[in-house]
């Protein structure tokens, strides 16, 4: 079997991504190619004064980078964050992004590194229409971008979702250039995530080859990398919630959940649509809020993806290949490493069921679902994930 230290590679695909055990040594050079001689590290509170993040800040200033931290991020970031942080770039005459941690951090950081170069206000550039033809594409900074979860892939998306709180509301800004220009991927910066983080992050990355695999859109390339994703978290998720330390498991769920992110360019589903409004208005953890939702809105989406699940039941070696195998398999899954089965147990009710479900329709990872689902389709599942009815 392969070990972590054979793990080690240089991909192109879809950005510069270095990848192995040991390979955030390398993050000043990656600053210095990429031109930044004072790069701004933003990352999640929690991780602020992390010894990951001061070796992260001390290796870069040992090499005569100048480096500060900027951390006023909440777990779904928000605009005035973005705002806060694009304040603290200008004060420290900052010229380029590092963003090291979750997804919130990684989401922020990008943001942030647009908008340093902007004059409209972050909402202008909502992914919504051609609005990104308004970036002023000059004015950006480049981003390094060093993920600490396995789950987002938010490292090599094109994105971030910010929540626009005036009105509770999760908006993807979106714009091509907004892809880091290199990332690190170094397991050992993940281990001392909890095993609940872990498990939840892990579905997340699952979730998103999942609805990548079964979107509609045509995209091969994106179809077969999902496929590959979907297998590696299979065989390396309960690992890494099982054994922390176990880095060979923890570089796989990194490159499991890039895989995600880079499949997602297909598209998302319901199981996205509907984590969106619901991370907005009850701040519930995203990656949990898939990992419930999974299997509601895979027997929803039942009769548009049989022949398609099972075609992956059969990649994945599933005893008995079919649609009803594979959801077998999600539920012992989230049953292994901690997930609870219902909404409610996150303490969601159905008392603004059909809120959640009027802005699932309008979600944009609704339009790429298999089925055009309704508002009463989404208020249906719902119904049956608070309540635990599959
Ligand atoms: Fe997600």
């Amino acid at each position: 079997m392969t070990s972590v230290q054979q793990l080690r590679a240089n991909w192109n695909y879809p950005t510069a991504v270095k990848v192995g055990a040991g390979r955030i040594s390398e993050l000043p050079g990656l600053c210095s190619t990429l031109g930044m001689s004072n790069p701004l590290l933003v990352t999640d509170p929690g991780l602020a004064s992390a010894s990951i993040v001061l070796e992260a800040v001390d290796s870069c200033r040992s090499t005569g980078l100048g480096c500060d931290i900027f951390s006023g991020i909440k777990s779904n970031p928000t605009g005035k964050n973005v705002d806060d942080g694009v304040q603290a770039y200008r004060a420290g005459r900052h010229d380029g992004v590092i963003a090291f941690g979750g997804g919130s951090a990684l989401d922020a950081g990008k943001a942030i590194a647009l908008m340093v170069g902007q004059d409209r206000p972050l909402w202008d550039f909502e992914d919504v229409g051609d609005n990104y033809l308004r970036v002023n594409v000059a004015g950006m900074a480049p981003v390094v971008a060093v993920p600490t979860t396995a789950g987002t892939g938010s490292e090599v998306g094109r994105a971030s979702v910010i929540t626009d709180e005036e009105v509770h509301v999760k908006r993807i800004i979106f714009h091509a250039r907004m892809l880091p220009a290199a990332v690190i991927l170094d397991p050992v910066l993940t281990v001392g995530l909890p095993k609940k983080l872990t498990a939840a992050t892990g579905m997340d990355a699952l979730s998103h080859n999942l609805e990548a695999y079964c979107s509609p859109f045509y995209h091969p390339m994106a179809a077969g990398i999902a496929l590959e994703g979907i297998r590696l978290v299979k065989e390396w998720l309960p690992k890494a919630v099982a054994d922390g330390g176990d880095l060979d498991a923890r570089l796989n769920m990194l490159v499991a959940s890039s895989m995600g992110a880079t499949a997602f360019q297909r598209g998302l589903g319901a199981m996205h649509a509907l984590a969106h409004p619901l991370g907005a208005l009850y701040d519930a953890h995203h990656g949990m809020l898939n990992a419930v939702l999974m299997p509601y809105v895979l027997n929803a989406n039942r009769e548009a993806i049989e022949d398609r699940i099972a075609a992956l039941t059969r990649y994945l070696n599933l005893s008995q290949p079919s649609f009803a195998s594979f959801l077998d398999w999600v539920l012992a899954i989230r049953n292994d490493i901690g997930i609870p089965h219902t909404l409610a147990a996150l303490g969601i009710d159905t008392s603004r069921s059909e809120l959640v479900a009027r802005m699932a329709v309008e979600d944009g990872s609704s339009a790429t679902n298999p089925i055009s689902f309704s508002r009463a389709q989404y208020a249906a599942i719902l119904e049956n994930a608070v309540s635990g009815l599959l």
